[in-house]
């Protein structure tokens, strides 16, 4: 195995190890789309879920089962229209939309077992009939009232998975056809989840279609990548007319799971192997996530923070980019320091390093690949200058031998060695040949937009 590949498993197992502790004894909903039952690596997905159990997250199973529905109804011949996609489901119905809620239920039960690991199908939801709306009587479809909260505590203290089926009962048991997206939300908010994961075989929200807020990244790929609960609020009302969206109901659930405490939500292929394990135990996401914690952010750095930092630095220096620092020089200068950090582990990182003269030198800028172009650079050093401004600094400079374009789109200009401070100009190395660049303090932020996080 070659050295960057090794390097990047190692990584990858540091990484986990962060979660794994992170999310011991949490909640986890998981809704899994209809559609993924048919698919050939289900087996491999459910028996994920069995190891994330094992690793002592309690997970609750909300299958969807709109496809097995409309199987088993049109196997029976019976009819059951949808109106903007709420299934009109009649007393006759019923038992048919019972039973195929109860088969796909029965299915992951059985996939767990083969797995070791216990689970239960029960009947802890409470449900009442939508009614009549826009002149549609939904007749026995419903929505969810309350769940037996306190039963299901007990069940997932034992170590076991509890499986909603995605039917209700109303006080005199009479049994409503609900949402499963709709079960899921009402779940993880009632069960205090820290993370809710609708599993879709689209993966992410696509952004072609959508109105997209101004401050909101979009995958290469096109997905919407992640949303504050703001952003999310702002992409609801900008695509109010897309409500029956099946991409804009699943963030309007997450929205609302997020403003009553859940702390994420995931959307997310669940049909490409190890995605959820990828998403839960990786700092990078691949589908589309909406979170309320701080997810990102730049901090100074501290002791704990020098073997990230100098293995963040190594292939730069390696590449030429970066003189080479040691663990001892970072401690001796480690309050000019800062690193932006995510879900604990360090994605880039940057100095400050303060001259009697009120000349601040901005250097060590490096960014993990895995985070390029996404503002990252751009946030460090606006980061730093905020930090040279409250220091009352005249001005910054930078020595650069690659990436004085990118200074200079920073509003970064030209200087000169002359310029430079004095303790800096007598070791200033001129094998290296290094662009001096340099950024007045004044009132202005960079470029007269950043912002600092
Ligand atoms: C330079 C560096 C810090 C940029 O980080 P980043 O988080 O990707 O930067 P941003 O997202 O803020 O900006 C990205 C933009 O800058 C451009 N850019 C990146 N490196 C550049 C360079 N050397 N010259 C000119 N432009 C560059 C990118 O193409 C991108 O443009 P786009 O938005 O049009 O796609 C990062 O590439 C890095 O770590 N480089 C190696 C270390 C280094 O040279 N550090 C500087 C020493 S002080």
């Amino acid at each position: 195995m070659d050295k960057i590949k090794l390097k990047e498993q190692v990584e990858a197992i540091r990484q986990a190890f962060g979660y794994i502790n992170c999310f011991k004894n949490e909640t986890f909903v998981i809704k899994i789309d209809s559609a993924l039952n048919a698919n050939g690596l289900f087996p491999v997905l459910v028996k994920d879920l069995a190891l994330l159990r094992r690793m002592g997250i309690r997970i609750i199973i909300v299958p969807g089962a709109r496809t097995r529905i409309d199987e088993v109804l049109a196997t029976y011949g019976v009819d059951s229209p949808t109106v903007n996609g709420i299934r009109i489901s009649r007393p006759e119905a019923i038992p048919f939309i019972k039973m195929a809620a109860f088969d796909v239920s029965n299915r992951i039960m059985t996939m767990l077992a083969e797995n070791e690991t216990g689970a239960i199908i029960g009947n802890w939801v409470k449900a009442r009939g939508i009614g009549v709306r826009g002149g549609v009587d939904f007749q026995n479809s419903g929505v969810v009232e309350n769940l037996q909260t306190g039963v299901l505590n007990k069940v997932l203290d034992e170590g076991i998975i509890p499986i909603f089926p995605n039917i209700g009962w109303s006080a005199n048991g009479k049994p409503y056809n609900i949402s499963s997206n709709d079960l899921a939300f009402t779940i993880s908010v009632q069960m205090k989840a820290a993370k809710l994961f609708f599993l879709t075989t689209g993966g992410g929200v696509k952004a072609a279609g959508f109105n997209i807020p101004d401050d909101v990244y979009v995958s290469e790929n096109g997905i919407i990548s992640q949303l504050t609960l703001s952003q999310a609020g702002r992409f609801l009302d900008l695509n109010q007319s897309d409500e029956h969206n099946s991409g804009r109901s699943l963030i309007s659930h997450a929205y609302r799971a997020c403003k009553r405490g859940v702390s994420r939500v995931h959307i997310i292929d669940g049909s490409a192997e190890g995605m959820i394990l990828q998403e839960i135990f990786s700092s990078r996401g691949w589908g589309t996530m909406i979170y309320t914690n701080q997810h990102e952010h730049i901090r100074p750095m501290a002791a704990a923070d020098i073997p990230g930092v100098l293995s963040l630095m190594q292939p730069m220096v390696e590449a030429g980019a970066l003189v080479a620092r040691t663990a001892s020089e970072l401690s001796e200068k480690m309050n000019d320091y800062a690193v932006y950090e995510v879900d604990g582990t360090i994605h880039a990182c940057g100095a400050l390093h303060v001259f009697p003269s009120r000349q601040g030198e901005i250097a060590a800028i490096v960014v993990d690949e895995a985070y390029s172009s996404r503002g990252v650079g751009r946030k460090m050093v606006s980061y730093l200058i905020e930090h040279a401004t409250k220091m009352k600094l005249a001005e910054v400079f930078v020595l650069t031998t690659l990436t004085a374009d990118w200074f200079r789109q920073l509003g970064f200009v030209d200087g000169h060695i002359e310029q430079l401070p004095e303790q800096k100009r007598e070791i200033y190395n001129k094998c290296r040949n290094s662009l001096v660049l340099k950024y007045q303090i004044s009132s202005q932020r960079l470029n007269g937009e950043l912002q600092v996080e």
